[in-house]
């Protein structure tokens, strides 16, 4: 492992006190400001969806993935000088905008000696070794930029063995594999993406004694089975043979070295070979062309239908290879993988647009600008959408004929792919100003995975905004209906409170938002374009994280028109200004009402005769349900009184304090121990099966089987009390502020 340790940089000083000021006093000069708007203004909303352009939209993309721009390369640095520009431009850009830096610990394979994976006989003589690197199918990805294929924080190795198969590496494919009787100890695992987490593959093989892994793409998972090169990029928007995924394995977010505390040079740093979170073996990913080789020609029992993939033969488990297909008996195989840990500067960039009426009440919005190759769906179509929204914003702040009454923020966010490090580091360095101040974060990483329609992920009060700006803007394509009609068609629920209405996701870990929502509860969302669920089984776009993610392949196949890049502008920008104009903020805190109900419907049919058994009563829990409920409504109706008044500013401002902060309620640090910057009660990982409060359905899972008095029947009722505290504090904050 190699990494340089410098202390005491006077560059990171700089951008922290300007951001300081940026983020505290502005000293923008007041003749320019229009008078201080009222509401939401229709016209200047029309005015803006009317002029993003997606021809510009078109001409960003083509700018940000023209070149690989892994975190901290020196292609990374010149975007970020490139944004920077653009938000300080005279004609339209932002009131100010600065880069803050970051020293972060990220992973790099070794270009002097890159990593291998061979097939060797029982003597280690090299037998074949596999392609290190990608085909250049159409010259886009060549050239000394494009990262070789690997598992970001993988430690260095040189493990062999004989080859297992274990599906997607989840604990319970390891342990399919233990009951059938298939030796583990000692070998190379081969698995498929997908199931489990990338590095959570690789933690699982370790406990069963596993020495090394390989992660390959199985076409049947991305393709709908399509492997030949005739049915793949640039033939068609399929994952080339050759594709490898890479991607982070690291367990955690945020910089490695520097949890809970910015990555300031003179910051106290763990000693990175005490860093938990890093996988515990060696590991590879792969393309389908190479996993085939391995995985066609295994010996032992035939793996079960569903470990079944499109390899085109039936998948084996090992260990070891058969000799039918040519290879001498006991060949086996090793990986020599040559990861450095190294510490790299990484900049995010951020443009202020200052509130006219309440400058100290932010609405953010973000999204990365690290790669791993070109990147120009992941996370280019995102930036494309984000600098052309700025552009139309900046024009009509330049002009004076806007400002909105809230500060807008806008992010670029630096080294994502290693672990949402830009966007942590930050939540680290204001968690008070931003838990003080932070109306809402608004993400759009991928903003088009494909152009059928819209998907959002969200948390309950973001969902009433999404919906009244999907319902103002047409949908791309002949269909002549609302972005809202067609996501309709594609994904719905029926909704107890509002009957047949699209389908939000719930937020995970799976970008920037993460530390907003988990460790901030600040709502959040996330916004793209996806596909059509009936047309196809990918578990993401076919060239996620490959060299084949060129701006030709957003041309040719994911949006030729980039018609449905502009529909994601038009509901990204409309949201933007709904809640950075909206008098009464736009978020419906009486929609969390459903979700509790569900949660606690869930707890009390699966898990309710369980608790009972253990003298768990959900009594409480459900008081907790109906206060929150009485509160929530009875918050609606003041702001409906309120509308129909004329109320002063200060009426206005103490409920929208209310509508910010309930989501902060919900958190409480110490409720789960065992993870990192979850905080939020109602969204960290639940493992259980049981869609209800993660604490709870987790524990109980847990505690299945233990005796009673045991520790985590223990934990069980911990998990509860924690639940109805944080219902408890959500409901008060709703109720009247001179209640209690
Ligand atoms: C390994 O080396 C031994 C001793 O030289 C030899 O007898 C054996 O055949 C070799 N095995 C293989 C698979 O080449
Ligand atoms: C990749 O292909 C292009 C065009 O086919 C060619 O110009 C380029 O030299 C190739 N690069 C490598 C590294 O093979
Ligand atoms: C960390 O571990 C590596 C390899 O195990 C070793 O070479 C290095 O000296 C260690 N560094 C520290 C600071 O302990
Ligand atoms: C390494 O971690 C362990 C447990 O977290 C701790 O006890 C120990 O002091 C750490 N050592 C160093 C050198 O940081
Ligand atoms: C089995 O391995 C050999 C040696 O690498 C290779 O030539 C052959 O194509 C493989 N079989 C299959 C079905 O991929
Ligand atoms: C980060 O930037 C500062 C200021 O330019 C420099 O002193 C420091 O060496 C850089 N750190 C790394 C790891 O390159
Ligand atoms: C999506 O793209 C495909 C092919 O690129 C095209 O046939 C289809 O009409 C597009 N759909 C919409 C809604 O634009
Ligand atoms: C709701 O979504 C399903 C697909 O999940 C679709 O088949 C159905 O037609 C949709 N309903 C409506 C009314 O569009
Ligand atoms: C807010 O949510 C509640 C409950 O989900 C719903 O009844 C009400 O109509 C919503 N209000 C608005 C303005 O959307
Ligand atoms: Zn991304």
């Amino acid at each position: 492992m190699h990494w340089a340790k410098v202390v005491g940089s006077a560059v990171g000083a700089a951008a922290i006190l300007a951001l300081g000021i940026i983020l505290g006093h502005f000293a923008i000069p007041k003749a320019a400001d229009p008078p201080d708007p009222q509401d939401l203004d229709q016209e200047i909303l029309k005015t803006v969806l009317a002029q993003l352009d997606a021809s510009k939209i078109r001409e960003n993309l083509r700018e940000l993935s023209k070149e690989p721009h892994l975190a901290s390369s020196p292609r990374d640095e010149a975007l970020v000088e490139f944004i920077l520009q653009r938000w300080k431009d005279q004609l339209s850009g932002l009131d100010s905008a600065v880069t803050s830096t970051y020293e972060v610990l990220l992973s790099f394979p070794n270009q002097e000696q890159p990593n291998l994976v061979e097939l060797v006989d029982s003597n280690e003589t090299v037998l074949h070794s596999f392609q290190p690197s990608e085909e250049n199918v159409t010259g886009e990805q060549a050239g000394p930029n494009v990262v070789q294929p690997y598992a970001a924080y993988a430690p260095p190795g040189t493990p062999k063995g004989l080859l297992v198969y274990a599906n997607q590496g989840t604990e319970e494919d390891f342990k399919e594999l233990q009951a059938r009787g298939i030796t583990l100890q000692g070998t190379i695992a081969l698995t498929r993406y997908g199931g489990a987490g990338r590095g959570a593959k690789a933690e699982n093989a370790a406990k069963h004694g596993v020495v090394g892994v390989l992660v390959y793409t199985d076409p049947a998972d991305i393709n709908d089975g399509k492997s030949l090169p005739s049915e793949t990029f640039p033939n068609s928007w399929g994952l080339p043979p050759s594709g490898v995924e890479r991607g982070s394995y690291y367990k955690y977010f945020g910089d490695p070295l520097t949890p809970y505390l910015p990555a300031h040079p003179a910051s106290f740093r763990l000693d990175p070979n005490n860093t938990s979170g890093f996988p515990p073996i060696p590991a590879q990913p792969i393309g389908f062309q190479d996993a085939k080789e391995l995985l066609c020609n295994l010996s032992g029992p035939s793996a079960p239908d569903s470990w079944q993939g499109a390899l085109g033969c039936d998948y084996k488990l090992g260990p070891g290879f058969s000799t039918n297909g040519g290879l001498p008996a006991g060949s086996m195989v090793k990986l020599s993988v040559h990861n450095r840990l190294v510490l790299r500067n990484s900049s995010n960039v951020l443009g202020i647009i200052r509130g006219a009426v309440e400058p100290d009440r932010y609405v953010i919005y973000g999204n990365h600008r690290d790669s791993w190759i070109h990147g120009a769906v992941d996370p280019s179509s995102g930036t494309a959408v984000l600098l052309e929204i700025t552009r139309v914003l900046g024009t009509l702040l330049k002009k004076g004929t806007w400002r909105p009454r809230r500060s807008i923020i806008f992010a670029s966010w630096g080294a994502e792919e290693f672990g949402l490090i830009g966007s942590t580091e930050f939540t680290e360095e204001f968690f008070s100003k931003l838990q003080e101040r932070a109306v809402a974060y608004l993400n759009v990483d991928i903003s088009v995975f494909a152009n059928a329609t819209l998907r959002a992920q969200g948390t309950p009060p973001v969902q009433s905004v999404i919906f009244s700006a999907a319902k103002e803007i047409g949908a791309p394509g002949p269909s002549g209906l609302s972005i809202y009609d067609n996501w309709i068609r594609y994904s719905n629920r029926s909704s107890p409170v509002y009957g047949l209405i699209p389908s939000m996701g719930t937020l995970g870990a799976g970008s920037d938002y993460a530390p907003f929502i988990h460790f901030l509860g600040i709502s959040s969302m996330d916004l793209a374009y996806t596909y059509d669920k009936s047309k196809t089984s990918a578990r993401i776009y076919p060239t996620y994280h490959t060299a084949f993610d060129t701006f030709e392949y957003v041309e040719k196949f994911v949006d030729p028109g980039f018609s449905s890049h502009q529909a994601v502008a038009r509901t990204a920008g409309s949201v933007l200004l709904r809640l950075s104009d909206s008098f009464f903020l736009p978020l419906n805190v009486s929609d969390y009402s459903e979700t509790l109900r569900s949660f606690l419907q869930a707890a009390q049919d699966h898990l309710g005769a369980q608790l009972q058994q253990h003298n768990i009563n959900l009594g409480p829990l459900v008081t907790a349900v109906e206060k929150f409920e009485k509160a929530a409504a009875a918050l609606i109706q003041h702001i409906t009184t309120l509308q129909s008044s004329s109320p002063d500013s200060l009426q206005v401002r103490t409920v929208n304090d209310q509508l910010m902060l309930l989501e902060r309620a919900f958190l409480n640090p110490r409720a789960f121990p065992e993870e990192q910057y979850y905080s939020h009660v109602l969204w960290a990982p639940r493992t259980s099966s049981v869609a209800t409060f993660p604490g709870l359905a987790n524990a109980c899972s847990r505690a299945e089987g233990t005796s009673p008095g045991s520790e985590a029947w223990a934990e069980v009722q911990r998990q509860l009390s924690v639940v109805v505290m944080a219902l408890e504090g959500a409901a008060a904050t709703l109720r009247p502020v001179a209640d209690l």
